[in-house]
């Protein structure tokens, strides 16, 4: 059993399965997916956490806390392009696991994955709907308290984070192209809010502010950074198109990389006029400091232009967090980890319904009565896991199958993955121990799911007992995919 539970799949048979139910759109290019990448990226990290991370922990020196987190980021992000490039599968991370390091790892990422997106996406309606519901009250329209806030807040259930989760799945739902097009335009508007503040702040920094720059020592800056992890989360879900990419070989690496690399640059502006307009003891007190900075120097008009861009930044956030978790699902359920029903495309929409109903129903309960912010932190370790696992896979595989064909390979290897694990593992020691307990407790659940359904209703289990006709698991050599690939390394790696 220890053997089986690290079985391989080849990347052939993962590119196979892309095609079962006729397969999905390939409409997406670059600019497509860097735009998803900024879609999912640019949100409540910034609009929200930074201000949080500035007075608490990090003091002035919150741009250092980015930059901590961008190096991070960025090694795990080649890390991802190398195997995105190589195997491009909507299961992402899940994905890579399965190939380099067998079905138990495999399981143990997607079960973290499920962690990451299904928090992040409760959690970011929640501060979408705090939003909402600031803006309706400026307008003059006040939504009653039992249905804004989860019971334990003294409420009934939050309606608004509920009602944008069920939008957007269904914005999910009509297809990748209308999908693609709401994200675009979300974008385009939150860089323009994003530019103005730069460009409204920028004059009022007093240097004087970033003094004293680390208040709280280095200790404070890695608590920061692994706070502010948070705010790049999200290039990560560009892999998740992989199966709706014209071409996923070159378009996937480039997508990752210049989505994070615009946001990274746009971070640290942000957080050094940030932190050069207001003392950041200021921080303590305000849920939105980008608007609040902007306030405290005069500019009113500024500050509302920015609450519209936050509350737009969100919903992309939202869009493309829905699109990677009902992806990951899908995936998942194809290899029969999970049940097949939530593994088909929609023959209309060439979108995976069912998993996006599941994804919408679950995160929309837990928005609606569960007050999450404790839980926020967990989105971090999970997805750091993810990251370190993924990181590893590459040093793995690179040893396991030398020759295999790589449209994109990752540079210095095995440096560079090693430092995406040592910074993940950093940053993960930093966040509170009850967040590393939960994690445990998570992962033990999905421990307990692998072992009482995923390894018995597993395809490779099904084939090899027999219940299920070997074609439906496509040998490797059918495919054109295959041949572009390789086909003689697909037993190298079993
Ligand atoms: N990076 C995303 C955000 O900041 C998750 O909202």
């Amino acid at each position: 059993m220890t053997k089986e539970i690290f079985r391989t799949k080849s990347i052939n048979e993962f590119i196979s399965e892309t095609k079962q139910d006729g397969g999905m759109k390939r409409v997406l290019g670059t600019f497509e997916l860097t735009m998803l990448g900024i879609g999912c990226i640019v949100g409540t990290g910034i609009f929200v956490i930074t201000g949080i991370a500035a007075a608490n922990f990090a003091g002035p020196a919150l741009v250092v806390s980015f930059i901590i987190a961008a190096i991070a980021c960025g090694c795990a992000a080649l890390c991802y392009s190398e195997f995105a490039a190589m195997v491009p599968v909507a299961g992402s991370a899940y994905t890579y696991g399965y190939v380099a390091l067998g079905e138990f790892w495999a399981w143990v990422i997607g079960w973290d994955l499920v962690l990451e997106y299904t928090l992040a996406l409760s959690t970011v309606a929640i501060g979408w709907s705090s939003y909402f519901t600031n803006i309706l009250t400026n307008l003059g329209l006040t939504l009653p308290q039992a249905f804004i806030m989860s019971p334990e807040e003294g409420g009934m259930i939050n309606v608004p984070a509920m009602a944008i989760i069920w939008i957007i799945t269904l914005i999910n739902i009509k297809g990748i192209t209308q999908s693609s097009f709401v994200n675009n335009v979300i974008v385009v508007i939150k860089l323009a809010v994003v530019a103005l503040f730069i460009g409204l702040g920028v004059s009022h920094v007093d240097a004087a502010n970033w003094t004293p720059f680390m208040p709280y020592g280095w200790s404070g800056v890695f608590t920061g950074a692994s706070i502010i992890f948070f705010a790049y989360i999200g290039f990560d879900a560009v892999s998740t198109a992989a199966e709706e990419v014209k071409n996923p070989q070159k378009d996937l690496p480039r997508g990752i990389i210049c989505s994070l690399i615009i946001c990274t640059i746009l971070y640290i502006i942000v957080s050094a006029i940030l932190t050069g307009m207001v003392p950041y003891l200021d921080f303590k007190n305000t849920a939105a400091p980008v608007a609040f900075a902007l306030q405290s120097v005069g500019y009113g008009w500024g500050a509302a232009a920015v609450s519209v861009g936050a509350i737009c930044g969100i919903t992309s956030v939202l869009l493309v967090m829905c699109l990677g978790q009902s992806r990951i699902l899908f995936v998942m359920s194809r290899d029969g980890l999970l049940p097949k029903f939530f593994g088909r495309i929609n023959a209309k929409t060439k979108t995976p319904v069912r998993s996006s109903l599941l994804v919408a129903v679950i995160s929309s309960v837990l928005a609606g009565v569960v007050p999450i912010n404790v839980v926020a932190e967990m989105v971090n370790i999970g997805t750091l896991a993810a990251f370190i696992i993924v990181s590893a896979s590459v040093i793995v595989l690179r040893k396991k199958a030398p020759d295999r064909i790589r449209p994109f390979r990752c540079p210095f290897v095995p440096v560079v993955p090693a430092l995406a694990i040592i910074f993940c593992g950093i940053l993960v020691i930093m966040l509170p121990t009850i967040t590393q307990i939960r994690f445990v407790v998570w992962l033990a659940v999905g421990l307990a799911i692998y072992f009482g359904y995923g390894y018995q209703h597993s395809i490779i289990t099904q084939v090899k007992k027999g219940a299920l006709h070997a074609a439906a698991v496509p040998a490797a050599a059918d495919t054109p995919a295959a041949e572009q690939n390789e086909s003689t390394e697909a037993s190298h790696v079993r």
